[in-house]
């Protein structure tokens, strides 16, 4: 079948179209089309996303981008439910039932964060002509969510079957790099950034004369808590006053540094509790090389099959949104709402 994956939750307006089918048990695609038409340039000279430009420009370029697609037969329409910028996904879900009415296809609610785990079964971003086999994956796998509003460590026990595990109780690990980027004047979004300095110190190998805390790191549980670790950085910035390039670099170096050990060792408490056949990271934090090594040496100590995104699938796309649609195996919802602070296990 042909899945037109839709998503607006946020700050990047994406289409896609997607061929699936079953063979040998498994699924097989091809992706037609992969459209990300990023706001970021827009976003930026306010420090972050602002929702009420989200919305104008996901309005103004759904159906721009819907025509740069190519013509085909739509078989089911897949759009982002949450969760996200509730007024953001509202664009987007109104686009898809308006077009599902004209097409007379199901249209079917997904969740942004399921996009995210499942785009770690594909292999790349770009169209192909020739099928491909969706990468298996095996259950109970343990999910990481890393993104610029989510930190989650969930159980799958199967697509659609998921049990957060543990959670932030404040910052996400993504804003916790974008808040710290904006307070060493670093431009939006911070992640990128912060990341390119912490390579360079350990390129010029700078001297280790700062540390910041490892939060929640010996609690017992495995949530996580990253304000304090950003109010950390903004005390040693006005202890520091002059900072010279060589002190911020130290910093992003430490901060990086201290948001993977956390991550890392939650993950272990995790892998520890119980018996898993995968491990899965997801959303747009592991765009970070540093954080994707460590994984990777994780998955590594634990022997574990690693699934990643591939690069170009890290970030925010409607490929994820699509392909979670095929996998549902196209039911509808007619009368679905968006739900900003939509869960994995509603
Ligand atoms: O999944 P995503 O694209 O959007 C959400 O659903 O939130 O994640 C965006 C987040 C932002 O906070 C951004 O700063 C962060 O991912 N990010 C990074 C890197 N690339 C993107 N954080 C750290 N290092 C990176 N290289
Ligand atoms: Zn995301």
């Amino acid at each position: 079948m042909i899945i037109l994956g839709i998503e607006t939750s946020c700050d990047e307006t994406a289409l896609c179209l997607l061929e699936t089918r079953e063979k040998d048990g498994g699924m097989e695609y091809r992706i037609l089309a992969n459209i990300v038409n990023s706001q970021i340039d827009l976003h930026r000279g306010y420090g972050g996303v602002f929702p009420a430009l989200a919305k104008r420009e996901h309005t103004k370029n759904l159906p721009i981008l819907y025509k740069q697609l190519p013509e085909m037969k739509i078989d089911a329409i897949a759009v982002t439910q949450g969760p996200g910028l509730e007024i953001a996904l509202w664009t987007g879900i109104v686009f898809a039932k308006e077009l599902g009415e004209k097409l007379q296809v199901p249209v079917i609610p997904i969740n942004h964060m399921e996009g995210h785990i499942v785009s770690t079964l594909l292999s790349g971003s770009e169209p192909h002509s020739d099928f491909e086999k969706l990468r298996h994956l095996q259950f109970p796998s343990l999910a990481i969510l890393i993104s610029g509003g989510h930190t989650e460590i969930v159980k799958v026990d199967g697509i659609g079957k998921y049990k957060i595990l543990g959670r932030t109780l404040d910052d996400a690990v993504g804003e916790a790099f974008d808040k710290a980027a904006r307070m060493m004047g670093l431009p939006y979004p911070g992640g990128p950034e912060v990341s390119k300095l912490a390579e360079q110190a350990r390129a010029e190998a700078l001297s280790k004369t700062i540390t910041l805390p490892r939060p929640m790191i010996h609690s017992k549980d495995i949530n996580f808590s990253f304000s304090g670790l950003k109010t950390a950085v903004l005390y040693l910035l006005k202890e520091l006053v002059n900072i010279t390039d060589n002190q911020k670099k130290e910093i992003c170096r430490e901060f990086e540094d201290a948001v993977t050990e956390v991550l890392i060792s939650k993950t272990k408490e995790a892998l520890d509790e119980n018996e898993y056949s995968a491990l899965i990271i997801g959303g747009g934090v592991i765009a970070n090389k540093h954080i994707r090594q460590a994984f990777e040496n994780l998955a590594q100590e634990y022997n574990l099959p690693l699934y990643l995104p591939a690069s170009g699938l890290t970030g925010d796309n409607a490929l994820m949104i699509a392909l979670a649609g095929a996998m549902k195996k196209g039911s509808s919802e007619p009368d679905f709402k968006a739900i900003g602070n939509l869960s994995l296990e509603n």
